[in-house]
């Protein structure tokens, strides 16, 4: 069930380093914070396990599967991994495109080919979870960064990925929306989903991810441990130009 083995992941855009060298392990429900500086690689690593970016080296492999350019260009397994595994992408706007909200969080569900029973129940499903049903009708691009946010996470959780991938989930929310958003986060991992989320906001994460992986501004892992034990250690994080 949805392990993620990285091996030795470089890749670069043009001539800039995005990933040098990167190795991890993450297992089927586990929660992961990458950490690392500004440009350090934590959005191209969360699009190489996503796989919308393909490694220029090394290996990626889920659950056994070897995850590469031929891999991704063949529909039906591509269509497949995708439903497994959902990308929140850090600026809302880029995922949001349909209508309405309900539209939006419906539209997965309606490619896996569900009646319309199940896609009308998972909606209200993924809306009750967020607590947005209230902005069912609305216009997806109308509604505040928080609400946006909340509504890009129902439409990736109503594929009921096994695994969640979240590039700076908290970026650009309010104190309250923040809590809400990790509350969901904390639900959705201890029902068992695998929870990988790039974050600098390590207060508003807390309780949220039980592992660490520490890139550096070299664009490698520097360290991978215990969440709590690697944001404690202040002396490290400013070592690393993280704080
Ligand atoms: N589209 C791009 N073209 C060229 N360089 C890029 C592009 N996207 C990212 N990079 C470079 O790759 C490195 C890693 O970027 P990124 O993964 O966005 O880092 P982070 O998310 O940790 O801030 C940075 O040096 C960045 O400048
Ligand atoms: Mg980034």
């Amino acid at each position: 069930m949805g392990s993620i083995v990285l091996d030795n992941i470089q890749y670069a855009y043009g001539e800039y380093r995005g990933l040098d060298g990167v190795s991890a392990s993450i297992n089927a429900g586990a929660s992961v914070a990458v950490i690392g500086p500004n440009g350090s690689g934590k959005s191209t690593l969360l699009k190489i396990i996503n796989g919308l970016l393909v490694p220029s080296g090394g290996t990626y492999t889920f659950d056994g599967e070897r995850i590469d350019g031929r891999f991704l260009k063949d529909a039906k397994r591509a269509k497949r991994f995708h439903q497994r595994i959902g990308f929140v992408f850090q600026n809302s706007d880029t995922q949001l495109f349909s209508p309405t909200v309900y539209e939006e969080i419906a539209f997965g569900p309606r490619q896996m080919g569900l009646s319309d029973d199940e896609v009308h129940k998972r909606v209200l499903d993924c809306l009750s979870l967020l607590a947005i049903d209230r902005l069912k009708h609305r216009e997806p691009h109308h509604l505040s960064e928080g609400e946006k946010k909340k509504v890009a996470i129902a439409a990736v959780l109503s594929l009921n990925p096994e695994v969640l991938v979240l590039d700076e989930p908290m970026d650009g929310l309010d104190p309250k929306t923040k809590g809400a958003v990790r509350e969901v986060l904390i639900t959705l991992n201890r029902s068992g989903k695998c929870i990988i989320g790039a974050t600098h906001e390590f207060d508003y994460v807390k309780g949220v991810f039980s592992r660490a992986l520490v890139l550096s501004g070299e664009h490698t892992v520097v360290r991978e441990g215990n969440f709590e034990t690697i944001v404690r250690n202040r002396a490290f994080l400013r070592r690393h130009n993280i704080l």
